[in-house]
């Protein structure tokens, strides 16, 4: 268990499980996070003694689109915002009142939801700090670092995923911690709880770095 952060407690929003997108009253879209991530890292920012929001999807948002307006009008108050949301990528151009026909699902139309971590990135205030998380198969690093620059972001959080390395749930994970500055720390078969505690502390760091 963490010890209490000597620093003055900061304000940590924490954005984690899946969005869902419904194609009609009894279909969705979604991913397969189950939020563990956040989950630990909620917990590991309070044992510091910083003051936590969570914003859980889909419980407390839904929608991409639900997420993105939940996630802005909290931003201005926030020191330092996890991203580990699964956003999907896209939603059906509008949901069905009525249960769809199988014969009309093949037709849903889709287009692309926001990216919600690169709008926020784009506002980002100097004291403020993003983290980011990516999930990749191809290229996890040169990836990654595409990701932290488009975004605008402090530290992106990279775990590889294939058909045979699954990096979903309760379990350990091998990642990599990009940063600004170009560098790259791998973290081999840590648990989400251990990687929980070294993000709060790379948070503080790179916080206290910009204020
Ligand atoms: N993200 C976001 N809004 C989206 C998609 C992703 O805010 N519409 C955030 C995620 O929460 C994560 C980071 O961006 O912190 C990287 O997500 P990822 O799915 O890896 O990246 P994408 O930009 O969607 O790129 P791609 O799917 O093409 O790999």
């Amino acid at each position: 268990m963490s010890s209490p952060s000597r620093q003055r407690p900061l304000r940590i929003l924490i954005a984690f499980g899946p969005t869902e997108e419904p194609l009609d009253p009894v279909r969705y879209l979604t991913n397969r996070s189950t939020g563990t991530m956040g989950r630990r890292l909620a917990e590991a920012a309070r044992a510091r003694g910083h003051r936590v929001q969570t914003v859980e999807c889909p419980k407390d948002a839904r929608t991409a689109l639900r997420l993105q307006s939940v996630l802005e009008k909290a931003w201005p108050r926030t020191d330092v915002l996890f991203m580990a949301a699964a956003v999907c990528d896209v939603r059906p151009e509008r949901t069905a009142e009525g249960k769809l026909r199988k014969t009309r699902v093949q037709n849903i139309r889709f287009v692309k939801n926001p990216d919600i971590l690169a709008g926020l990135g784009r506002r980002k205030k100097d004291r403020q700090v993003l983290i980011g998380f990516a999930i990749e198969s191809a290229s996890p690093i040169e990836s990654g670092f595409r990701k932290l620059r488009s975004k605008n972001l402090e530290l992106i959080v990279v775990q590889k995923v294939t058909i045979n390395q699954d990096p979903f749930g309760e379990q350990r994970v091998n990642v990599w911690l990009l940063d600004g500055g170009g560098g790259v720390q791998p973290e081999k078969a840590i648990t989400k709880i251990r990687l929980a505690a070294l993000l709060v502390r790379e948070a503080e760091r790179l916080h206290a770095e910009k204020n």
